[in-house]
């Protein structure tokens, strides 16, 4: 079966306006017919592909749906749940592009990030899998910067300490933040306007304002302008937020070794970001390898990986998220060895959260499959 008639749901949410945009810049329609649904607007036109929009079909319709060779998924977990199981008992043997995390430890799912397990896909598709679901955003940014570590199976265990965006909220979060920022800045404008004025009657205002009611905090719970969240996602049993458990859990299915895992533990963060994660990593090495040799490893272990100087211009110009943001690019830096030993490695990586983080592992799936299938 070839990979011809595809539907996509979802689409108009962050991840899938981001996704239809990579799709339309890498020409991933030409070849495609393709039906766009929706939950909310049926019958209204869809999104215009290659000079052609037609009307929205309803995403419950399991009929319609199920005339698909692949279907592509951003409405998130509560529709797969709703949506995949009855297709199947209908006897649907399509595949499931799936960026929501409802499917992915599952056994029948492959988690997608082809720079890093495109042997773990092939395997997937020539075991007659058809699921494939997009990792979780720090999980894949994180797999994309040590992609030459884990490749040279360096890695005896590690930790993450994140500094994750807004936008891994949701789009109703980086507004929250924006405005946030925004009651600051009006309510400080005289104090700021006056550059004689005194620092701590300006920093007792901005403290005053993150504990008045007046702050926006209705998405994130807490302020997040001038302040970080150190919780994300709900509690797991052993202490980790379910967004640190990822980390070791999908870490390691996508590297294809759930039955040998590497230790991965996580201390997971918001930051004032808007859609770039960035991560802290302490490695323990399996040997004691010479820092250039390291470096060479990462620099380059994919097309969109890229070592940054550990000096301060290079920082600062590379790997930021002012850097990163609306980039493919995943730079890895302030990498060195630590006091702890010579087998330790620190090293810092910063990616778009939309992008590898979410988007681009899913269009390249289907490209995949289109290749493999035809
Ligand atoms: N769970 C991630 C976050 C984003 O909250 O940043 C989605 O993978």
């Amino acid at each position: 079966m070839g990979i011809e008639n595809v539907g996509i749901v979802g689409w108009r949410g962050m991840v899938g306006s981001v996704l239809l945009e990579r799709m339309r810049a890498e020409g991933d329609f030409a070849g495609l017919t393709t039906t766009f649904y929706s939950t909310s607007q049926v019958g209204e036109p869809g999104p215009d592909v290659d000079g052609a929009a037609s009307p929205l079909v309803d995403a419950y319709d399991l009929a319609a749906l199920a005339r698909h060779d692949a279907i592509v998924t951003c409405q998130g977990g509560d529709y797969t749940k709703q949506v995949l199981g009855a297709l199947r008992e209908r006897g649907w043997a399509g595949y499931w592009i799936d960026a929501a995390s409802a499917k992915r430890m599952d056994d029948d799912a492959v988690i997608v990030l082809d720079p890093v397990n495109r042997d773990v896909i092939d395997r997937g598709i020539d075991a007659g899998l058809k699921n494939y679901v997009g990792g979780n955003c720090t999980v894949s940014l994180m797999l994309m910067a040590l992609d030459g570590l884990f490749s040279a199976d360096l890695v005896e265990w590690m930790t993450c300490m994140t500094y994750q965006a807004a936008s891994g909220g949701g789009a109703r979060h980086m507004r929250e933040l924006v405005a946030q920022m925004a009651l600051i800045g009006e309510r400080s404008a005289d104090l700021l306007a006056d550059p004689g004025s005194e620092i701590l009657p300006l920093d007792a205002r901005v403290a005053a304002l993150l504990r008045d009611d007046a702050m926006p905090t209705e998405n994130f719970g807490a302020p997040l302008a001038a302040s970080l969240l150190p919780w994300i996602d709900r509690a797991m049993e052993n202490g980790d937020t379910r967004e640190e458990w990822k980390a070791f859990a999908e870490g390691n299915k996508i590297l294809g070794r759930s039955g040998a895992p590497i230790p991965i533990d996580s201390i997971c963060v918001r930051v004032g970001a808007m859609r770039c994660h960035s991560q802290a990593f302490t490695i323990k090495l399996r040997r004691d390898v010479p820092l250039a040799d390291v470096e060479a490893m990462l620099d380059g272990a994919n097309d969109w990986v890229r070592l940054v100087r550990n000096d301060k211009e290079s920082t600062l110009a590379e790997l930021t998220p002012a850097a990163v943001t609306g980039t493919l690019d995943v730079p890895v830096g302030r990498v060195r060895k630590l006091r702890l030993g010579p087998e330790y490695l620190g090293a810092f990586t910063v990616g778009d959260q939309l992008l590898w983080g979410a988007a681009e592992p899913l269009r390249r799936v289907l490209r995949i499959l289109r290749e493999r299938l035809a």
